[in-house]
C-alpha cells in the first residue's frame, strides 16, 4: 500500500491508483470533478483537464513538487505524495481557466437545451466558472443530426470528451461514430451520417456530461425536474434491467436511463429496448423513489428531508422523493 495526502486527509491505497481514485476513496469535497473521466470506460480521461490537482510533494523518496497541475484521473499516486485540490487557491484559479476553455465554444443555451438540471457543464460552470467570457471570436457552429432513431447529436454543445466514443468502442459491436479532425476543427461525427442500430448505443445519451447527445423521444417533452424519477427493473435478457423510470404522473413514463452514481457516472449499461422500447408501466416492477442529491434542481418542490431538519448536518444530507406529483401537474 501507498500513503498519499489530499488536502490535508492522509489514505493508504494500492500501487497503481490514480490520484483521483484516492480522492474518491477519501469522499466529500476534495474529490476533484470530471468530465472525460469515466470508471466503467478504459482508456477515458485525460481529455478535459477539469480533474486538476496540485501536487505539493512528489513523493517521500522526491519530495518536489510537481512543476504544473496534473491530471488526477490519469497521474498515479506515489508513496509519501502530497496533493492540494480545495486547499489550494491557486488551482481552484487555474480550474476555472479550465472551464473556460471549455466554455470558448459551447452555446450557452441552458434555457432551451435537454440537458438542463443533470448537466455536469452547467453544474461545473456553476461551481468553478467565471461569470462573464473572454471570448470575442464567433464560436464553432453545427447543424444538428440525428443519429439512428434514437438519438440527436448537437456538436455545438460538445467539449470533446471522448466517453461515447469509448462507449461505442467497448460496448457495441459495430462503432460508426468517431471524432473527425483535430483541433479546433475536430467534431465528433458519423461516417455518412451512419445510424447507430446496436443495442447498447442509447448509453452514449448518459454519458454524455453535457446537451450533445440526447433522447430523442424525450427532447422537449418535460423539462427533468418536472418529472419523477423512481427506481425500476425488469427481467431483461441483454442487461441488468435496472433502471430510472422518470415518470410524469402515476402511469406515464416519459424517459427511462440508467442509474447514475454520486459521480454521475452509470452503475450499471442498460440495452435500448430497456431504455426506448419499455414505455408501459406494466413492464416494469417499481421499487420506490430514487434518491437523488440535495443539490440537484431535480429535487426542487418534490422531495423532503430524510431527518427533521434540527438533527441534520446539511452538508450531508439526503434527500428523498415524496412523490407529490400529480395526475398533469407539474
Ligand atoms: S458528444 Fe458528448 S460524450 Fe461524445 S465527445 Fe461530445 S461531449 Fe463527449
Ligand atoms: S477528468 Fe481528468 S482530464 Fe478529464
Amino acid at each position: 500500500m501507498v500513503k498519499v495526502t489530499i488536502d490535508g486527509i492522509e489514505i493508504e491505497v494500492e500501487p497503481g491508483t490514480t490520484i483521483l481514485n484516492a480522492a474518491r476513496q477519501i469522499g466529500g469535497d476534495v474529490v476533484p470533478p470530471t468530465m472525460c473521466y469515466y470508471s466503467k470506460l478504459n482508456g477515458s480521461g485525460g481529455k478535459c483537464r477539469t480533474c486538476i490537482v496540485k501536487v505539493a510533494q512528489g513523493s517521500a523518496k522526491d519530495p518536489r513538487p510537481m512543476p504544473k497541475p496534473v491530471a488526477s484521473c490519469s497521474t498515479p499516486v506515489q508513496d509519501g505524495m502530497v496533493v492540494q485540490n480545495i486547499t489550494s487557491p491557486e488551482l481552484l484559479e487555474a480550474r476555472k481557466g479550465v472551464v473556460e476553455m471549455l466554455l470558448i465554444n459551447h452555446p450557452l443555451d441552458c434555457p432551451i437545451c435537454d440537458q438542463a438540471g443533470e448537466c455536469d457543464l452547467q453544474n461545473l460552470s456553476y461551481e468553478h466558472g467565471l461569470s462573464k467570457t473572454r471570448y470575442e471570436e464567433e464560436k464553432n457552429t453545427y447543424e444538428k443530426i440525428d443519429i439512428g432513431p434514437y438519438i440527436k447529436l448537437n456538436m455545438n454543445r460538445c467539449i470533446l470528451c471522448y466517453r461515447c466514443v469509448k462507449l461505442a468502442d467497448q460496448l457495441t459491436d459495430k462503432r460508426v461514430h468517431g471524432v473527425l479532425n483535430r483541433g479546433d476543427a475536430a467534431e465528433i461525427g458519423t461516417y455518412i451520417h451512419n445510424s447507430i442500430e446496436n443495442d447498447f448505443s442509447g448509453n452514449m445519451i448518459d454519458v454524455c456530461p453535457v446537451g450533445a447527445l440526447t433522447d430523442r423521444t424525450f427532447r422537449f417533452k418535460s423539462r427533468v425536474w418536472f418529472v419523477d424519477p423512481k427506481n425500476a427493473h425488469r427481467d431483461c435478457k441483454k442487461c441488468s434491467g435496472k433502471v430510472v423510470l422518470w415518470m410524469h404522473g402515476k402511469d406515464d413514463i416519459y424517459r427511462v436511463t440508467g442509474r447514475k452514481d454520486k459521480y454521475g457516472e452509470l452503475e450499471e449499461f442498460i440495452c435500448n429496448e430497456c431504455r426506448f422500447d419499455k414505455k408501459d408501466i406494466k413492464d416494469w416492477v417499481v421499487e420506490g423513489p430514487r434518491v437523488m442529491e440535495r443539490s440537484s434542481v431535480i429535487a426542487q418542490n418534490q422531495y423532503v428531508l430524510k431527518e427533521p431538519p434540527h438533527r441534520i448536518n446539511l452538508n450531508s444530507v439526503e434527500l428523498v422523493s415524496k412523490n407529490v406529483l400529480t395526475e398533469g401537474g407539474n
